[in-house]
C-alpha cells in the first residue's frame, strides 16, 4: 500500500458487537470481549499500514443508559483489556491515549486507563486514542469550560482555541472515519472535529472487521477527491 496515499489518522466506530454475538446465540458480553481481541489485530493493521494515529470509539456518554450488567462489563473489560494487551502494544511502540470524561469511570477503571498512559507515553509508531465515556456534544461544552475558566475574552476565540480545548488537542483531525455495523450515523462521535472526515460504512460487525476491510476501506479514501470546499 505504500504507493497509495495512507491516511494519518483514522477514527473507527466500534459498533455491532451485541449483533455479532447474537447471530451465534451467545450473550452480547462476549462480542464485547471479541470486539477488544479485534482491537489489536487492528491496531497492529494500521501500524503496518503507516497510519499515525488510531482513533477508537468503545463507550460513548450515551452508552451508560444501557442495562447496569452490560455497562459493568464493559468497565471491567477495560481493565482487563489494558492488563493483558499493554505488553504487545509497548513491544509494537504504541502509544495509549484516551479520550472523554475519564472522571465519572469506576476508580479501578481510571486507574488502568493513567496506568497505560504512562507506560506507553514515549512510543512513537502509532497512537491509539479510546474515547471512553465521550460524547462530541460533552466534548464541546468541556471545552468551552475550560476557555472560560483560563478567561479568554469574545475576541480571542478562534477555531483554533477551540480545537486545542478538545481532548484531541494537539492531534489532526481524523482524515477517515470508518464505521462498521451497518448504521450510517455519527453518535455523537467527534463533531467538531470531523468537519472534513472522508466518511467510510459498511456492514461488517466490528468483531468481523479484518485488515483486508481496512485495506478496502484505505482504498476506497484514496479515491476520494477532497476539495475542503475548493475547486
Ligand atoms: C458497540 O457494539 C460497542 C459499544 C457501544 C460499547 P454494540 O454493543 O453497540 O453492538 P450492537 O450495535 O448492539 O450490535
Ligand atoms: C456508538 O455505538 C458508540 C460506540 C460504538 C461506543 P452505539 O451502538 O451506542 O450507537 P447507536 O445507539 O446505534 O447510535
Ligand atoms: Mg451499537
Amino acid at each position: 500500500m505504500t504507493e497509495l496515499k495512507i491516511p494519518n489518522h483514522i477514527a473507527i466506530v466500534l459498533d455491532g458487537n451485541g449483533r455479532w454475538a447474537k447471530k451465534q446465540n451467545r450473550p452480547r458480553t462476549s462480542g464485547h470481549k471479541e470486539g477488544a481481541e479485534n482491537v489489536i489485530r487492528i491496531a497492529k493493521s494500521c501500524k503496518k499500514f503507516g497510519v499515525d494515529t488510531l482513533t477508537l470509539y468503545a463507550f460513548s456518554t450515551e452508552n451508560w443508559k444501557r442495562p447496569a450488567s452490560e455497562v459493568g462489563f464493559l468497565m471491567d473489560l477495560l481493565i482487563k483489556f489494558v492488563n493483558t494487551k499493554l505488553k504487545e502494544l509497548i513491544e509494537e511502540d504504541c502509544s495509549l491515549n484516551f479520550l472523554g470524561d475519564l472522571s465519572k469511570l469506576p476508580a479501578k477503571t481510571k486507574e488502568a486507563c493513567f496506568d497505560a498512559i504512562e507506560k506507553t507515553k514515549d512510543n512513537k509508531s502509532l497512537v491509539v486514542n479510546i474515547a471512553l465515556n465521550y460524547g462530541g456534544r460533552d466534548e464541546i461544552v468541556h471545552a468551552f469550560k475550560e476557555i472560560i475558566k483560563k478567561g479568554y475574552a469574545i475576541d480571542d476565540i478562534t477555531e483554533e482555541l477551540i480545537s486545542d480545548n478538545l481532548y484531541t488537542r494537539g492531534q489532526s483531525d481524523p482524515d477517515l472515519l470508518i464505521r462498521p455495523g451497518g448504521e450510517i450515523r455519527l453518535s455523537n462521535f467527534l463533531i467538531y472535529q470531523l468537519a472534513y472526515t472522508e466518511l467510510y460504512f459498511t456492514d461488517v460487525l466490528w468483531p468481523d472487521f479484518t485488515e483486508d476491510d481496512l485495506r478496502e476501506a484505505i482504498l476506497a479514501f484514496t479515491k476520494r477527491d477532497r476539495r475542503y470546499g475548493g475547486l
